[in-house]
């Protein structure tokens, strides 16, 4: 496939989105993926070349991080958490029954080109361990059952709807939106909710509070005054130590040199 002048063009206004051109890398290869299914060479040379760094340096990047992908995927990328508290919760159950149950492996796309799976570290959900992504969208306290049920209704072209977020669209539309594309759905669907709201509530009741932004973060001049404490201690210490050694003064090279006889 080859980018398209449309896409070479979106690469380049994203490019100009920022002081510095190379900032603009990582929503680059996300517009990539999102036009060629992967980051593909040819995307590689197009980057470099719009922002003046080396192939090396672009393929440098899109190797490092998992989100990149140098292998093409499919419809949809399904990802379970296997980190520390989703894995304990259920997380490496889900992942087994879902590598039997789509006979594919860790990274692995179905032969139907409908589903990728993959599994993904800390989401950052861990309120709702065990959780399961689809196009990095939450799914969340998830039982193998559910996930399995998740994955036949992608397979079947059914619509699917986040526990926590939008309604399930494709991967590479997903990537579009990671590039900074916005698709008018970011406030589709319910956001945050119980397990994340519970210490919110513990505290009301209780009468907890967060520290006042005053606490957290003085006003300017306040700090300035500390620093202005702490400088003038700082010139009182070094004076007295400069008026101790001007008491001392160093023995001269005669006088060592005569110490060292008389011994
Ligand atoms: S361990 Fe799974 S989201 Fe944190």
């Amino acid at each position: 496939m080859t980018l398209s002048d449309v896409t070479k063009a979106e690469l380049v206004e994203l490019a100009g989105r920022y002081p510095q051109p190379r900032s603009a890398l990582l929503p680059m290869l996300h517009l990539v993926q999102s036009a060629e299914g992967s980051v593909t060479n040819e995307g590689i040379e197009v980057c470099a070349q719009i922002l003046g760094i080396s192939a090396a340096e672009v393929s440098g990047v899109a190797t490092f991080y998992t989100m990149y992908k140098r292998r093409p995927m499919g419809e949809h990328h399904v990802g379970i958490c296997t980190n520390t508290l989703c894995a304990v919760m259920g997380g490496d159950l889900i992942f087994e029954r879902l590598k039997g149950h789509l006979d594919v492996g860790n990274d692995e796309t179905t032969e139907d080109g409908k589903v990728t799976l993959e599994h993904i570290e800390c989401n950052a959900a861990c309120d709702f361990a065990p959780v399961m992504t689809v196009n990095w969208e939450f799914f969340d306290q998830q039982t193998p059952e559910s996930a399995i049920e998740v994955v036949d209704k992608l397979r079947a072209g059914e619509t699917v709807q986040a526990t926590r977020g939008a309604t399930i669209t494709s991967w590479r539309e997903a990537e579009r939106v990671l590039a900074g594309f916005e698709d008018g759905r970011a406030d589709e669907g319910p956001a945050a909710a119980g397990p994340s709201l519970a210490g919110l509530e513990i505290a009301a009741e209780r009468g907890w509070r967060a520290p006042s932004v005053d606490e957290t973060h003085p006003e300017p001049d306040a700090v300035a005054d500390t620093k202005k404490g702490a400088a003038e201690q700082a010139d009182t210490s070094r004076a007295e130590s400069e008026t101790v050694i001007e008491q001392s003064p160093a023995k001269t090279s005669e006088e060592t040199t005569k110490e060292g006889k008389d011994d």
